[in-house]
């Protein structure tokens, strides 16, 4: 009753899983250049496509899940965490994931990114970047977390049968597809390593920077790609000074309290996770034309807000590119300010 095929024939994978009676379909990572050969399988399959899936927000390749969302209507599903205003449905942990007769249930599987998630269906696990064949996705950059990748291979993909099949986003060596009872056994960053030694070693691997990831982040992160000229660097980025909720929150009970800058979408800013009382809004794709509204607060501290500290990361580099000195990020958005229940607007 499940079809499946991996439809891009190289390192980087997308997988079709289908409902065999009902012919409703499912993408898992699709990439944009790839698009119309999707939509070229699917019409020769005659498969419809119900949904669209990213493991998490994607740092070496532009997404195709946006394109097909606007040709398809297909729903596109992320993890909660993912800062990606496109996303039509936020899955957690345990959450379960409709197609036809088919159920894919939502491991969230962070420590390569904060949004990263694993599906488990039938007899098959789709792994991402986080759990590879023989390897594991890199976990030092876009909030990747080596001790947390580990937990999530440890504690949650290991505890899955040992004939299940793995499918990961990327392979580099050629290979397709693995088993979760030989990643135990032989995965070699994995395999007889403790959570001090993994988050060791993974320290000691330098990684290059992968080409254009700046390019490729950015779009992938705000669905905006019209507009990179006013769009700061990775080393801008690195510098924007974070602060948590609790900072936040106790900023904003303090004699002076910052101005909150909320730089999402107005829907969002209305929406299930509300915003900070007191707030100003100004997406994010506004911010450089609209900065001279906040001129009166340039001596002022700002922090800027979005839904989990992707998008306001890059509004508060772009403030202090404007000048503005006292410019911090509220660390993980309004999703760990919901989740720590402070108070919000609706
Ligand atoms: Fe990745």
């Amino acid at each position: 009753m499940l079809l499946f095929r991996e439809l891009n024939r190289s390192k980087c994978k997308t997988y079709l899983v289908a409902c065999e009676r009902t012919r409703e379909a499912l993408l898992i990572d699709p990439v944009k250049e790839h698009v119309a050969r999707y939509l070229a399988f699917l019409g020769y399959h005659r498969l419809t496509l119900n949904a669209l899936v990213d493991t998490h927000t994607h740092a070496d390749h532009p997404t195709g899940a946006f394109l097909l969302k606007d040709l398809t209507d297909a729903r596109l599903i992320m993890h909660r965490r993912a800062p990606v205003p496109a996303v039509t449905e936020h899955v957690e942990q345990g959450d379960m994931i409709a197609v036809g007769d088919l159920r894919l249930q939502v491991f969230h599987t962070p420590g390569h990114t904060p949004d990263s998630m694993s599906l488990y269906v039938g007899d098959r696990v789709f792994t991402g970047d986080v759990l590879l064949i023989g390897g594991t996705g890199r976990a030092d950059f876009a909030g990747g977390d080596a001790g947390i990748q580990y937990d999530s291979i440890t504690k949650k993909l290991f505890t899955l049968p040992e004939e299940t099949l793995v499918y990961p986003a990327h392979d580099y060596r050629g290979n397709t597809s693995s088993t979760i009872g030989q990643e135990k056994r032989h995965n070699p960053r994995i395999a007889g390593r403790t959570r001090a030694q993994y988050v060791e070693l993974m320290a000691s691997l330098k990684f290059p920077m992968p080409d254009k990831i700046q390019e490729v982040l950015q779009p992938n992160q705000s669905a905006i790609e019209d507009d990179k000229a006013n769009f700061p660097g990775l080393s801008e980025l690195n510098r924007v000074r974070q602060l948590s909720a609790d900072e936040v929150s106790r900023l904003l009970a303090s004699a002076n309290p910052p101005l909150i800058v909320d730089v999402r979408e107005p829907g969002e800013y209305n929406g299930e996770l509300g915003h900070i009382p007191g707030s100003v809004l100004i997406p994010l794709r506004e911010l450089a034309g609209r900065a001279a509204e906040l001129e009166a607060q340039r001596n002022h501290k700002i922090v800027a807000v979005c839904r989990s500290g992707v998008r306001s990361t890059t509004a508060a580099a772009i403030l202090e590119g404007l000048g503005y000195e006292s410019v911090y990020n509220l660390k993980e958005g309004m999703v760990d300010w919901n989740d720590r229940k402070l108070a919000v607007e609706r």
